[in-house]
């Protein structure tokens, strides 16, 4: 795992899991949910539990680069793999373009479902960049939206298309290393 930080204690027994490439210790058991480890060991509470049944999408991480339900998939799943959460979209600082879309269509409304939503959208973009409405609902089909924004998630990830296209974008929000960089909030 050359180039890739590492943080912990080391201690002794313990399994390693690469988690937005950073190489973290989680407590030996490889049997536990991801889910718990990211929560509950690591502090990264992006990741939400829902059903816990895997059906509804809440928990979604990605595991080298694919959607995968965190509240399935085992710590010995991800050991040897690249695990990114909703906490390491955004690089120096500034949100991913999914991030900047969702914020920019106001796509969501308890926002429970977003993080979910998100990873899902990013995996779908890496692979088909300029995504068809049907492609967009094939891949967000498994997260579910209790408060029904899902005209408002399809924009978005249409929005996120276009940014991830056109990084210098003509977003709301400022694109990495924009000279017009701002931190003023966009609604005001
Ligand atoms: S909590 Fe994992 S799919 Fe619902
Ligand atoms: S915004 Fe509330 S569940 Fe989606």
């Amino acid at each position: 795992m050359s180039g890739i930080e590492r943080e912990g204690t080391g201690m002794a027994g313990s399994t390693q899991v690469v988690v937005n490439g950073v190489a973290r210790d989680v407590a030996p058991e490889p049997d536990r949910s991801l889910l718990f480890a990211l929560r509950e060991e690591l502090g990264l509470t992006g990741a939400k539990p829902g059903c816990g049944e895997g059906v509804c999408g809440a928990c979604t991480v990605l595991l080298d680069g694919a959607p995968v339900r965190a509240c399935q998939a085992r710590v010995s799943e991800a050991v040897g793999h690249a695990v990114t959460t909703i906490e390491g979209l955004a690089s120096d600082g500034h949100p991913h373009p999914v991030q900047r879309a969702f914020l920019e269509v106001n796509a969501l409304q308890c926002g429970y479902c977003t993080a979910g939503m998100i990873m899902s959208s990013v995996a779908l973009l890496e692979q088909a960049p300029d995504p068809s409405d049907a492609q967009i609902r094939t891949a967000l089909e498994g997260n579910v939206c209790r408060c029904g924004t899902y005209p408002r998630i399809l924009r978005a990830v249409r929005r996120a298309a276009e940014l991830a296209r056109d990084p210098g974008g003509r977003g709301i929000w400022p694109a990495p290393g924009s000279a017009t960089t701002s931190t003023s909030c966009p609604t005001a």
